[in-house]
């Protein structure tokens, strides 16, 4: 059975862009693959500084998963820092990694070209202990949305790289970048759906929270009475995610017929919106009843994780001369 293994950096609440790109593919293929998933809390910890707002942010990514339907039965699911052996091999990777490599990294360009003053060594390293999260279970498959395709890419070139040095080790891990989702738009209607960006649509948000932002959507001023490209629009584009075949091509009628106002359709994608999550909104309602069992879960996890990374670490440290 192959193996798919992803992660989501508990960093704010998850939002619509996550859930299509990544974390729908994620719990749809635990019934087809050997699945690794885990709560990449070290990676957050370039943006997040806050003890309290750490804690809080991987329980909820915790809740928001097992009520999307994560089952922990079939599901590795584990919170990164759980399995020390990640930051070990990412030191192993840093020694043998060229800085040039990394300076060509589309996140930390991007940190450079905005002239943040606050980059640290852990976001020009963050490629690098996404190589080690990735090359630690030797997955085949990793599910993630266009955004992380380079680092994947990064993985592969580090796998390479480590090989040609110390001998067949790892294997190379595949992208999966489902098509129509790869780059999820967001509220303001041109960059990609994104927490920096402020243009999210939060899938957990209370409803009054959930309406504001459906309905701050922007779109163009084409007057109610005339007919739309439905093409050109972000509330049809996120309504296209969710909705049904048959719901879609009926929006679509409406929208080219005229007399239907992008009102009208953002108050269709809010119905929609609540519909398609409604059970898991429910169930995070429960779950959060038994936060116990969520700790149980996590604690499970990083075991297991630990016996599949614990073993590649015996590998590594024999192949480098530490053993
Ligand atoms: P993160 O936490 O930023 O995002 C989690 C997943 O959501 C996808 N995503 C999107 N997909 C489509 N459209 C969007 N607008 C959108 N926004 C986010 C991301 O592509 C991602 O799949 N570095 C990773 C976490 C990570 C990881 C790993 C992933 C750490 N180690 C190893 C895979 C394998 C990240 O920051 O994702």
């Amino acid at each position: 059975m192959k193996r798919i293994l992803s992660g989501v950096q508990p960093s704010g609440k998850i939002h619509l862009g996550n859930y299509l790109g990544a974390i729908r593919q994620h719990i749809e293929m635990q019934n087809k693959f050997e699945c690794f998933l885990f709560i990449a809390d070290l990676h957050a910890l370039t943006t997040v500084r806050d003890a309290k707002i750490m804690r809080e942010n991987t329980l909820n990514l915790a809740l928001d998963y097992l009520a999307l339907g994560l089952d922990p039965e079939k599901t590795i699911f584990f919170k990164q820092s759980d399995v020390p052996e990640h930051c070990e091999l990412a030191w192993i990777f840093d020694c043998i990694t060229p800085m040039g490599f990394l300076e060509r990294a589309h996140a930390w360009k991007d940190a450079q070209a905005k002239g943040k003053k606050d980059t640290t060594v852990g976001l020009f390293n963050y490629p690098i202990l996404m190589a080690a999260d990735i090359l630690l279970y030797q997955p085949d498959v990793i599910p993630v949305g266009q955004d992380q395709k380079q680092h994947v890419e990064i993985s592969r070139d580090t796998a390479l790289n480590f090989n040609k040095h110390f001998g067949e080790t790892f294997k190379l891990p595949e992208p999966y970048i489902k098509e129509n989702v790869a780059t999820v738009r967001g509220t303001d209607g041109v960059n990609k759906m994104s927490k920096s960006y402020g243009n999210v649509i939060e899938i957990f948000a209370e409803e009054k929270v959930l309406q504001k932002q459906v309905m701050s959507i922007v779109t163009d001023s084409t007057p109610i009475e005339s007919p739309k490209d439905p093409k050109k629009c972000t509330v049809f584009h996120l309504y296209e995610c969710v909705a049904m075949s048959t719901e879609i091509t009926n929006l679509k009628k409406k929208y080219e017929a005229g007399g239907f106002g992008y009102g009208d359709a953002k108050k269709e994608l809010l119905k929609k919106l609540l519909e398609y999550f409604g059970p898991a909104r429910k169930k995070r309602i429960e779950l959060q009843k038994n936060l116990r069992y969520v700790d149980e879960v996590l604690e499970k996890g990083a075991t297991n994780a630990r016996k599949i990374a614990s073993a590649t670490m015996a590998k590594v440290r024999r192949k480098i001369g530490t053993r």
